[in-house]
């Protein structure tokens, strides 16, 4: 551990959608660019850091699609959690690999592959300066990812929620549709909400608003990024109050 530079958020949730797992192509796991994000969660770690990770699924399967192209919504979404803890066991390999200690929670029971969501052991775990990756989404069907990245960040106690994109921010439109678009530095709970953006669905958004936890959206592609953040740096935009 440095220790050395002063950070502005103690601890945080990172949320980390399945592309951004995927690398270039947008289908499976890549190792090079889950390197890539396993050194950057390293770096902050060593700066003392707690991290929450949750991953996301959508570079195995999409379950929002899967259901509107006919398939049962429940059944859809259960694919899409189990795709969840794929990409967090990729992560902790790769996290491990680096030095990392980490522990898999997942939110579907399956002990002999890792252990369950315990609040309190996710805490002890952070207290011992483990990353703790969160698996399975909330459990339930209904629930995106960005959801369960809020109810996991409000349970673990973190002070921010770093949602990971490939984007530099949250835009007045879409950025790769309208060259013009203006990236916001900051945005209100109730323009985000308002705006029904696509970076991150409502529910996980109100529920923010309810708690009072800011959402810093960013670009993962841009290497430092995370420890920039962290640092209290302005990157991505931030929602709050
Ligand atoms: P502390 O005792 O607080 O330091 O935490 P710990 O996680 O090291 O203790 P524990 O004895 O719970 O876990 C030891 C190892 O077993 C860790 O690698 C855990 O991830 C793993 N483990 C714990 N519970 C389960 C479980 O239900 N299923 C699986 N597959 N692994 C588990």
């Amino acid at each position: 551990m440095t220790g050395q530079l002063p950070v502005k958020w103690d601890r945080i949730l990172l949320k980390i959608g399945g592309e951004s797992l995927a690398g270039k192509g947008s289908y499976g796991i890549s190792s090079s660019q889950v390197r890539i994000i396993a050194e950057e969660i390293s770096e902050i770690r060593d700066m003392g850091v707690g991290i929450g990770v949750m991953v996301g699924g959508g570079n195995i399967f999409r379950g929002g699609r899967a259901s509107r192209e006919g398939m049962d919504r429940t059944t859809a979404d259960y694919m899409g959690m189990l795709a969840t803890i794929l990409n967090a066991l990729a992560l902790q390999d790769v996290l491990e690999r680096i030095g990392v200690f980490t522990r898999v929670q997942t939110a579907i029971e399956m002990q002999e592959i890792a252990e369950p969501y315990i609040r309190r052991k996710a805490l002890r775990h952070l207290e011992k300066s483990r990353v703790v990756i969160f698996a399975g989404g909330t459990g339930n069907p209904y629930f995106t990812t960005d959801t369960a990245a809020a109810l996991r960040a409000l349970e673990i106690e973190a002070d921010v929620i770093l949602k990971a994109t490939k984007v530099e921010g949250i835009y007045s439109s879409d950025p790769f549709k309208n060259k013009k678009a203006e990236k916001f530095d900051e945005i209100s709970y109730v323009e985000a909400l308002n705006r029904r953006l696509k970076v991150m669905d409502a529910t996980a958004i109100s529920l923010c608003m309810d708690n009072n936890l800011p959402i810093i959206v960013f670009n993962i592609q841009k290497r430092g990024n995370i420890k920039r953040i962290v640092l209290g740096k302005k990157v991505g935009t931030i929602v709050r109050g």
